[in-house]
């Protein structure tokens, strides 16, 4: 009897309850939140993770400047309907490099976060000039003045640097030769070709992306990350003990 007395106190006085309620929820919150900052990580690691390449970063912020993340989701659930139309589900260390992540909430499109090599360079050239040239009853809009419009790269060093800065880690050197390197990126030939390899010798998809070899386009770049999507991580090497996924 004595304790329910003194709560008598609490009941009647509403700041002094609003003091304890406090009190008592950020003991919950401490408990949940504290040991995050302990951890080195809470993403898995996951090899085949790279950053995105100069190129690629480019066509991510074009991705983003468009916002075809109004109608695409990237981001696979681990539902087995979703599994079996899109693959793998999505692994959060397959977005730790994007700064913002591009999940989505809505999906009036299909999702892209595997799109990578699912169709041609060619494919995706007529898909964003004119969707309904390949998909007929595409609701998508067009893009038809990506193929038309030189891509502006002058900041992409500045690009990469900022994205060094949260975290993402690129090198110091491909920070600095990050123009040469996406003009690399579409063009064999080009004079900084091997320090594009020597910098960048994991995984990389080398070709002119936009069918014109004369000049680096937005759809370029765009395609260029549509293409990479997904693509990075080997899934036969984690598919046999992984119960998600009975493809
Ligand atoms: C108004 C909604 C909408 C917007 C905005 C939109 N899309 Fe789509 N997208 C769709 C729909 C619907 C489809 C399915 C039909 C088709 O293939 O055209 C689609 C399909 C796609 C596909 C083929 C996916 C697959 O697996 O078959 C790609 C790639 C794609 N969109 C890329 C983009 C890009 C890149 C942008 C931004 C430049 C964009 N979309 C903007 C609605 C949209």
């Amino acid at each position: 009897m004595k304790l329910l007395d003194k709560h008598g106190a609490l009941e009647k006085n509403s700041i002094l309850l609003l003091i304890c309620i406090l009190i008592v929820v950020s003991i919950g919150g401490l408990i949940e939140i504290a040991p995050l900052f302990y951890l080195n990580s809470t993403i898995e690691k996951v090899k085949g993770m790279r950053p995105y390449t100069p190129l690629e970063l480019a066509g991510r912020d074009i991705y983003l400047r468009e916002g075809c993340y109004n109608c695409h989701s990237q981001m696979i659930r681990s539902t087995r309907d979703e599994v079996e139309r899109y693959g793998h589900y999505s692994l959060a260390a397959e977005s730790m490099y994007d700064h913002p992540f591009q999940w989505g909430s809505k999906r009036t499109g299909p999702d892209l976060a595997r799109v990578g090599n699912k169709y041609s360079d060619l494919w995706h050239q007529e898909h964003m000039a004119a969707p309904r040239a390949v998909v007929p009853q595409s609701i998508m809009p067009g893009y038809p003045f990506l193929a038309k419009t030189k891509l502006d790269y002058r900041l992409i060093s500045q690009n990469l640097r900022a994205h060094q800065i949260v975290g993402v880690p690129y090198t110091d050197e491909q920070v600095k030769n990050a123009a040469s390197d996406l003009e690399s990126q579409v063009n064999e030939d080009h004079d900084n070709f091997e320090g594009f390899e020597k910098r960048w010798p994991t995984v990389v998809a080398v070709r002119d992306f936009d069918g014109n070899k004369k000049e680096i386009t937005e759809l370029d770049a765009l395609v260029a990350y549509l293409q990479m999507l997904g693509t990075l991580v080997d899934f036969d090497l984690y598919e046999e003990d992984d119960p998600h996924n009975q493809r």
